[in-house]
């Protein structure tokens, strides 16, 4: 028994192909490190491309010019990246050094920049057109986070990433492509889909951020789109009229001029003056008894107490108290 189970191993053996052999421990893990160091480098150069895309064209961050130094070292290695593991270049870690290593310097010469006066005071010609590089859009926990700070982290993790990559491949061998075994279980398609996974997902996160800014950005316009009584379409009056009628009518009276103690309206300095922000913001979440802007003591409910009223009903019934408040809504 003992001897058949031996022969069975042996010929197992003598079947697998001498590359599928397992290497020694150190060697498999020195392979995994270096293999897996690349998608490493992949993720950071999308995650950083796509980034400072978002703030830019999304939040609408003007780059500044040691911002746009950074860009020209960043985005290349995002193809670089891409480019290297699809052709299983050997060589990759030098371009990405090439980049990166000058990167890593661009970012931590804007960091710098941005907190201390001295390094400021080194070069005071630099960055006096257009956006401050002093001054950061971001400066996330007390100001330590800003966007070089960032852009710092993703070089770094590609300069780490690149040396590993390097470190691990065995030295000897000079060829440009690996040889197709020495990345034993990875097949060529499956890199080609990890590394489009890995694009795709990245690209589309930033997106669907993207998109969700500016459907906000959207929103907020249309809010703040100016509502002035005098020229307020026929239309637009009829809805402020018929949201008055039905939500504000039973404390405010049919021409604003107040029911029981609720003061008239018709001389409403915010009505007369105040800004739309400033009457939608009221309309909104309306003003507590004990607010220190209420005048009379008595509470006005949030929509006049009609629950998740829409922007466009705020604005109709705004523009249409604004005419009351003048005595000419009719
Ligand atoms: C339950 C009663 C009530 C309803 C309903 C109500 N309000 Fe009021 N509203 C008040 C009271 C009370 C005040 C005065 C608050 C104060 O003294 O500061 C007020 C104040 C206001 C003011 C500001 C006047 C100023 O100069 O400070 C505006 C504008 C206003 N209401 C709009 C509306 C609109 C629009 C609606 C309907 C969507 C509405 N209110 C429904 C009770 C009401």
């Amino acid at each position: 028994m003992e001897t058949k189970d031996h022969r069975v191993d042996a010929d197992t053996v003598r079947d697998v192909p001498e590359d599928d052999l397992e290497p020694l421990p150190e060697n498999r893990l020195a392979r995994v490190i270096g293999r897996s160091s690349r998608y490493v480098a992949l993720l950071a150069a999308w995650v950083a491309t796509c980034g400072s895309l978002y703030m830019s064209e999304a939040l609408g961050w003007i780059p500044c010019l040691l911002c746009w130094y950074q860009r020209i070292l960043m985005y290349p290695l995002a193809l670089i990246t891409a480019t290297g593991i699809l052709t299983n270049d050997r060589r990759m870690h030098r371009y990405l050094l090439a980049l990166a290593v000058p990167g890593m310097g661009m970012s931590l010469y804007h960091y710098l920049y941005q907190k201390s006066d001295f390094v400021r005071g080194l070069l005071p010609s630099s960055c006096v057109v257009g956006v401050p590089c002093s001054a950061d859009y971001l400066n996330w926990l007390g100001g330590v986070v800003t966007i070089p700070f960032l852009a710092l982290i993703a070089f770094t993790v590609i300069v780490l990433a690149a040396v590993a990559s390097r470190l691990a491949d065995e030295p000897e061998e000079e060829t440009l492509e690996a040889p197709a075994t020495s990345a034993a279980g990875e097949r060529p398609l499956g890199r080609v889909a990890l590394v489009l996974a890995i694009i795709a997902g990245v690209v589309g996160a930033f997106l669907v951020a993207g998109n969700a800014v500016a459907q906000g950005q959207a929103a907020a316009r249309a809010v703040m789109m100016p509502v002035s009584a005098a020229t307020a379409s026929p239309a637009l009056l009829q809805k402020g009229k018929a949201v008055y009628e039905s939500a504000c009518i039973g404390c405010h009276g049919p021409a604003g001029e107040g029911v029981a103690s609720v003061r008239s309206i018709t001389n409403s300095l915010l009505l007369r003056t105040g800004s739309d922000a400033e009457l939608i913001q009221l309309v909104r979440v309306g003003r507590s008894a004990n607010d220190p802007h209420n005048v009379s003591g008595l509470a006005m409910p949030a929509g006049g107490g009609r629950v998740g009223m829409a922007d466009e009903d705020i604005i109709a019934v705004i523009t249409y108290m604004r005419r009351l408040a003048q005595g000419s809504a009719d």
